[in-house]
């Protein structure tokens, strides 16, 4: 879509909270905000469907976004502009910048840095999202909810699944979904994700850290 830049400004000004904005966006540059733009413009419509629609929106939105736009600069930023950690591991670490926010609370977008053999918790999530990598590569492992064990188990399918530019993965929320992210090649990777909740959530409402069992 096509959106001049006076319009573009007045778009970012009202999705994204004002430190968003100085913390997070200053540096980037305007195909990137134009990008994030149309991000916040696709989600504003995929967020009121429901169910298999809302998945399908989400996943086109995302994989747009993730075909068009180069964050790579996010690797150059500084380790003081973290938005938070939400791991108990000591190896993780990752830096996460807040992309977007919506004023009515009902998504956020946030791109995830990852340096070499930083990985997430093991967790399910407390709301349905979405990410693709956007650069580099992620390695995912996927486990199940034992509700007698009231714990996780590695899937028993196995390995853990390299995970590429282009693809895009959606989960609802629950235990349906429950993962672990990591990078464990030399290379850094970024990723987007998108959160069915406000900006100022992502760090306490987005991840529900779970038990594993061997
Ligand atoms: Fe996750």
């Amino acid at each position: 879509m096509n959106s001049s830049p006076a319009t573009t400004a007045t778009k970012l000004t009202r999705q994204l909270p004002s430190a968003c904005v100085a913390a997070h966006t200053e540096q980037l540059p305007q195909v990137e905000l134009e990008s994030l733009n149309q991000l916040g413009l696709a989600l504003d419509v995929a967020v009121e469907l429901h169910d298999t629609a809302r998945r399908q929106a989400v996943h086109a939105a995302l994989a747009h976004f993730a075909a068009h736009a180069d964050l790579g600069l996010l690797l150059h930023k500084p380790a003081d502009s973290t938005t938070g950690r939400q791991d108990s591991s000591p190896a993780a670490g990752y830096r996460r910048h807040l992309l977007l926010a919506d004023p009515g609370g009902r998504y956020s977008a946030v791109a995830i840095v990852w340096g070499k053999d930083q990985y997430s918790p093991v967790h399910g999530h407390h709301t349905w999202c979405a990410y693709s990598v956007l650069q580099g590569a992620l390695c995912e492992s996927c486990f199940e909810w034992c509700e007698a064990e009231q714990a996780a188990r590695l899937n028993t399918a196995g390995r853990a699944i390299r995970r590429l530019p282009g693809e895009v993965s959606y989960t609802e929320a629950g235990h349906c979904g429950i993962h672990r992210l990591g990078n464990p090649h030399s290379e850094p990777a970024i990723s987007v994700h998108i959160y069915g909740v406000p900006g100022e959530h992502i760090a306490t409402a987005v991840n529900d850290l779970v038990a594993v069992n061997a």
